[in-house]
C-alpha cells in the first residue's frame, strides 16, 4: 500500500521538517509494510534523512532539466533534493492551474526518462460522475490517454475532482467499481484520493483494487496522518 499525503500549498519549512520528523521517528519504531510519501510545497524541499518507505517528494515540475521558465523548477533543481516521486496531473493543477493533456503528457515522458516514480492523477467532475458509470470512465480513460501504462513506477491516483477538499467521499460503491474498470488496463498500484480521513482510511483500503490513498487535507496535521498509517498497518494483507 501506499499511503500519501499532498501538502498542497500548506506548511512552511519549519513545519515540513517537523512532520517529516515526526512521521520518520514514528515509522522507525513500527514494522510498517506501506509506503509512505509525502509532497510539502517546493520552498520547504530539502535533503531529509527517512527510512527507505518513506520519500519526499514534487508536487510539480516543469519538464526541462533548467532553462528559462520563471517561476518553475526543472530537474536540476529536483536532483538537488535526491526527489525521486513526482505527482503529475493533480485536478488542481488541471482545473484551477489551467493544465491540459499536452502538458501533462509532457510531463509525463519527461518523469519517465528520470525513471522518476509518477503519481499520475485522474478524476472527473460532478456532472460527469451524476452521468454514470460509463461517462466517468471515457472521461478517465481520456485522461489517461498517451500515458504509458507499462511504465513500472507509475502510480495512478483516482481522485474525482468534486470529493477533493470538500468533506465528500466517494462511495465505497463507487471507488471499488471506478478502481475495478481501471484494473481492466491498468496493472500498477491504483490510490483513492478525495476527503480520506481518519475516519473513512480503513474503509476506503479495504475496497478491493485500491492499492493506497493521497491525502490532502486531514494529512496536514502530523499526528492525523500518523493515526492514517497506524490504521492502514492493521489492515488484513
Ligand atoms: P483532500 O483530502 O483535501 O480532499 O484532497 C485530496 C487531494 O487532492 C490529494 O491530492
Amino acid at each position: 500500500m501506499i499511503i500519501a499525503s499532498n501538502f498542497k500549498t500548506n506548511h512552511t519549512r519549519k513545519a515540513t521538517r517537523e512532520f517529516v520528523e515526526f512521521i520518520n521517528n514514528f515509522l522507525k519504531d513500527t514494522n510498517d509494510k506501506h509506503q509512505i510519501r509525502v509532497y510539502p510545497s517546493f520552498t520547504a524541499l530539502d535533503v531529509f534523512d527517512t527510512v527507505t518507505a518513506m520519500k519526499v517528494g514534487a508536487q510539480n515540475f516543469y519538464p526541462v532539466d533548467k532553462g528559462s521558465f520563471t517561476g518553475e523548477v526543472g530537474y536540476e533543481q529536483l536532483e538537488e533534493f535526491g526527489v525521486d516521486s513526482v505527482l503529475v496531473g493533480h485536478s488542481e493543477r488541471r482545473h484551477i492551474l489551467g493544465e491540459r493533456q499536452e502538458i501533462l503528457l509532457k510531463k509525463f515522458h519527461f518523469a519517465k526518462e528520470k525513471n522518476l516514480e509518477i503519481i499520475y492523477c485522474i478524476g472527473e467532475p460532478q456532472e460527469v460522475r451524476e452521468a454514470g458509470i460509463e461517462a466517468v470512465m471515457n472521461y478517465l480513460w481520456e485522461q489517461l490517454e498517451g500515458i504509458d501504462l507499462a511504465y513500472e513506477r507509475l502510480v495512478v491516483a483516482y481522485e474525482p475532482v468534486w470529493a477533493i477538499g470538500t468533506g465528500l467521499t466517494a462511495s465505497l460503491e463507487d471507488i471499488q467499481e471506478t478502481h475495478a474498470r481501471l484494473r481492466e488496463r491498468v496493472e500498477a498500484p491504483i490510490l483513492y484520493g478525495g476527503s480520506v480521513k481518519v475516519e473513512n482510511i480503513y474503509e476506503v483500503l479495504s475496497v478491493k483494487n485500491c492499492d493506497g490513498v493521497l491525502v490532502g487535507t486531514a494529512s496536514w496535521e502530523k499526528e492525523s496522518f500518523c493515526k492514517m498509517i497506524e490504521l492502514a498497518q492493521t489492515l488484513k494483507a
